[in-house]
């Protein structure tokens, strides 16, 4: 007999569309608390397992990665801009695609890239100087945005960072309005959301395009990912065609920039809101920097610094939850998931289960520390993802919250202005819904 996960009510036909999507965040909290594991959700009539149990998880992402594909949202939305990078694509073009972004993303290169990002973490620092007030995503946004195009293709985009911030913003609205729409209408239909997309593309692509042509044209071998990429070769010697070049560079500027503004954009909002830990961080960075710069040797002292990031990746994971589609039939505890199943996995969810995590609303930094004592089962805590297709960028960003962190909390406090509701939003990523302003106050 085949036992069936439980089902969660919804509507005849549009299912659990439409609680789902009023609000994805408490949503997937509800579901895990009150059904359980492993839930079968429907959407019109496709069924979606969702998996809160870390052990399932681990199977799905690493035990059985072989035999799940990335879901095809990712492929037919996200790909209308990122192609066929490393994000959206799958099988053995994927493999051979990361092993060859790989080396631009080893230890000792991301080692490399901390002193530009201090650089970057200074230079805006500096032009803070005098202002009252900002908009703290739209400053985070434009400083990672910078770090990833220095580091990545040896490009000071700061010239060019409105034009692509813009288009980069503009495709994500776009790709997220058309990810929640109830009816899929095809690319080539002349709609407002399609000649936005495109719009966007086409944006990103005036700048992309010619740093690409350019490199192409000098032959010049600087080290960095675009070099990597481009003088790649297989075993036959094929390299990536300009196109695919692309393809993997925006997607990196992408994956790479957003996630790692709105982790920063939380930690800002969770030190304003939490004096005793903002306390400790200014600290912590009085005594290991003494009002130096930081680089790369101050990283091991910079502890509680990097707990701040772990715990707010906790409790905002930027990724809110990802998915992928069974291959074929996959045998998960005592349930079979059929071939084609969508697997959704609730990072928040499980982020904030009470199983794992002690008041796990609460924003608590040492619950990371070594000494802390709460051992964690493997995938409990998953900001990054796991197995295989775990984050190409997973070192790189967290080097890079500490570091930007650091350098701009040694110089500044910043607290949030009164009368604005702080609202998480979960699309694509997580992040606070409105524009977020924020007084700056010079330490
Ligand atoms: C705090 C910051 C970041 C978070 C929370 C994050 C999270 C994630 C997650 C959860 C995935 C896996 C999605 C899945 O399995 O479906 C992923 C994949 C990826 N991330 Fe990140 N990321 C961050 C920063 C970065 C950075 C800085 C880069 C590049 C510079 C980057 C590049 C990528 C790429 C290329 C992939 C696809 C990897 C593959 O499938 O081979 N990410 N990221």
């Amino acid at each position: 007999m085949t036992l069936h996960p439980p089902r969660v009510p919804g509507h005849p036909i549009l299912g659990n569309l439409t609680s789902y999507r009023k609000n994805p965040l408490t949503f997937g909290r509800h579901v895990a608390a009150r059904y359980g594991d492993v839930v079968d959700l429907r959407v019109f009539n496709r069924r979606i397992f969702f998996l809160a149990h870390p052990e399932f998880v681990h199977q799905v992402l690493v035990r059985d990665a072989d035999k799940f594909h990335k879901s095809p949202v990712y492929r037919i939305f996200l790909g209308r801009a990122l192609g066929e990078g490393l994000l959206t694509s799958d099988g053995d073009f994927w493999r051979r695609q990361r092993k060859l972004a790989q080396p631009a993303f080893h230890h000792g290169r991301i080692q490399s890239y901390a002193q530009t990002m201090v650089d970057y973490a200074d230079a805006t620092a500096s032009r803070w100087e005098g202002l009252e007030t900002l908009l703290i995503n739209k400053e985070m946004a434009q400083l990672t945005l910078e770090v990833v195009c220095r580091t990545l293709f040896s490009t000071d985009i700061r010239a060019q960072a409105d034009r692509i911030g813009f288009a980069l913003a503009e495709l994500l609205e776009a790709i997220t309005e058309a990810t929640s729409g109830a009816v899929f209408l095809p690319e080539w239909l002349p709609t407002r959301l399609n000649r936005r997309i495109r719009r966007g593309v086409a944006e990103l692509d005036s700048v992309i395009m010619p740093l690409i042509q350019e490199r192409r044209r000098s032959g010049e071998d600087t080290g960095d990912l675009l070099s990597i990429l481009m003088l790649a070769q297989d075993e036959d010697g094929h390299g990536m065609s300009d196109k695919q070049v692309r393809d993997e560079a925006v997607t990196i500027v992408l994956a790479g920039h957003e996630t790692t503004a709105n982790a920063l954009t939380w930690a800002w909002v969770l030190l304003a809101q939490h004096p005793e830990a903002e306390a400790k961080l200014h600290a912590e960075l009085d005594a290991v920097l003494g009002g130096e710069l930081p680089t790369l040797a101050h990283l091991r002292d910079l502890s509680y610094t990097d707990l701040i990031i772990k715990e707010t990746l906790r409790l905002y994971p930027p990724i809110p939850e990802f998915a992928r589609q069974a291959l074929q039939d996959v045998q998960l505890g005592e349930y079979v998931l059929p071939k084609g199943t969508i697997v959704l996995v609730p990072v928040f969810a499980m982020h904030h289960d009470p199983r794992w995590f002690g008041e796990p609303d609460a924003f608590r930094p040492e619950r990371f520390a070594k000494d802390a004592g709460e051992a964690l089962p493997k995938l409990a805590y998953l900001p990054f993802g796991g197995g295989p297709r775990v984050c190409i960028g997973n070192s790189f960003a967290q080097m890079e919250a500490v570091l930007l962190l650091a350098t701009l909390a040694q110089r500044y406090r910043l607290s949030v202005e009164p009368g604005q509701t702080i609202t998480p939003e979960a699309t694509l990523t997580l992040r606070p819904k409105d524009d977020l302003t924020v007084r700056l106050h010079a330490r």
